[in-house]
């Protein structure tokens, strides 16, 4: 991001990271979010001259609300600047988000773009290595949260104490020519470990988990909280927003619509065929030949190895990702902080179909999932209904693979 000297640097890219999401309504007719204030922009990138920049970014990923809050934030900041006053900034609402692999390639952008949120007062960051740089890096960021770190085990617990938000994507990422499924053994050790550890300190956050095969993390999650007793479904989420993100990219290119506009829920699970883009309720409505259906969900499906050949070894997709994970914190956020109109994608216990868990739009609140969006899995088209149908034994599968495993140490122990 730089951004720190430049007194004309347009600032479109630095702030706006797309469209705002998360708000029904707005996923039928998206309205503008305008960021407009000089103020806003300026202070938020470091710009020395205010009067200078132009922002004409109609959305950001942080969303209306949180725009406002921004531009409320730092037009007061300047007023104080200009009365001769010191100020410190401070956040808009004071929620304690913790990351736990906070060191790793997801963490790291994640932490960057969770530090710019005006929603938040204190980052947590955890990891077993390395995390002390990554955090002192971060804390001369001047937005206005706090960073604290938090290194190996015996920090675990404390890194977790009254936080709001847990993001989990501590593991391992896949290799090339690995299934998220040759991850399980290891990912599903290290997820349970810090599930527990969640259950003891912060039972009542939500719990956002990034670590793959979600399929069965996320299950392996639930089955730790409920052999604790605190087991809240409302608050347990597999984060699925990439699979959105990729999907919406790839609809608009295809057809040259804005980025911005365009808007795919995903259903299902987190992996191969159970990734489901229901391109029929695309908003807004396109026509697609059965052809482009074929390639579209295909290369959703398969976006992940996409990038793992890309990378060549060196890991999965960790921007996008980090990008898609901020956006379901920033959702999430704006739920806890009262916003009635939150709604995302995510990957959840579920009645929508008869396996337990399942991808779907869910309507966010304070209490976490407040509703799920039935309607999206009626009125299917024959091959999605085909392919709603192809991925349950798969997923159903998954998802037994994660209980049974902590079942199976939980008899053992
Ligand atoms: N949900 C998704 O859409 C999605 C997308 C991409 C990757 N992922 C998954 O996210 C995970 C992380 O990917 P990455 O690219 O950041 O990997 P990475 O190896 O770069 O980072 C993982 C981090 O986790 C840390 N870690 C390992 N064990 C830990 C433990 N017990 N406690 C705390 N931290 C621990 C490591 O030290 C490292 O810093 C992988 O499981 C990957 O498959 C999920």
């Amino acid at each position: 991001m730089a951004a720190t000297s430049a007194a004309t640097l347009p600032v479109r890219s630095s702030i706006s990271f797309g469209p705002k999401t998360g708000a029904f309504p707005k996923y039928h007719n998206p309205s503008a979010v305008k960021v407009g204030s000089r103020a806003t922009m300026a202070s938020f990138c470091g710009l020395k001259a205010l009067s200078s920049v132009s922002c004409e970014s109609e959305y950001s990923f942080l969303g209306k609300e949180s725009s406002a809050s921004l531009e409320h934030a730092f037009a007061s900041n300047v007023t104080k600047e200009d009365m001769g006053l010191n100020h410190l900034l401070q956040p808009q609402a004071s929620f304690k988000v913790a990351i736990l692999g906070a060191a790793g390639g997801i963490g790291q952008p994640l932490a960057l773009l969770i530090k710019m949120s005006p929603l938040v007062s204190t980052l947590h960051l955890y990891d077993i290595a390395n995390v002390k740089g990554v955090a002192a890096d971060l804390s001369h960021c001047n937005t206005p949260s706090e960073v604290l770190d938090f290194t190996g085990t015996s920090e675990l617990a404390n890194s977790l104490k009254g936080v709001d938000v847990v993001v989990i994507p501590a593991g391992v990422p896949r290799k090339p020519g690995m299934t998220r499924d040759d991850l399980f053994n290891i990912n599903a050790n290290i997820v349970k470990s810090l599930m527990e550890a969640v259950a003891d300190n912060c039972p009542g956050a939500f719990i956002h988990i990034i670590s793959n095969p979600v399929n069965s993390t996320v299950p392996i999650a639930a089955e730790v909280l409920k052999q604790k007793g605190v087991y809240d479904p409302k608050k347990l989420f597999g984060v699925t927003t990439l699979d959105v993100v990729r999907a919406n990219t790839f609809v608009a290119k295809k057809k040259n619509l804005r980025l911005i506009d365009v808007d795919v829920p995903v259903v299902g699970g987190h992996a191969g065929i159970t990734i489901l883009p229901l391109l029929s309720k695309t908003r807004p409505s396109i026509n697609l030949s059965d052809e482009e259906v074929e390639e579209l969900t295909f290369r959703i499906q398969n976006a992940g190895t996409e990038v793992v050949e890309a990378k060549a070894g060196a890991g999965s997709a960790t921007l996008s990702m980090a990008y898609a994970a901020a956006r379901f914190v920033e959702s999430s956020l704006r739920a806890l902080d009262g916003d009635g109109d939150v709604y995302e994608c995510s990957y959840v216990q579920s009645d929508l179909t008869e396996l337990p868990f399942f991808a779907s739009r869910v309507k966010l609140g304070r209490k976490g999932v407040e509703a799920l969006i039935h309607s999206d899995l009626q009125g299917l088209t024959e091959h999605e209904q085909k392919a709603l149908e192809a991925l349950k034994p798969e997923l159903k599968a998954s998802i037994e693979k994660g209980i049974a495993f902590v079942q199976k140490q939980a008899v053992a122990a």
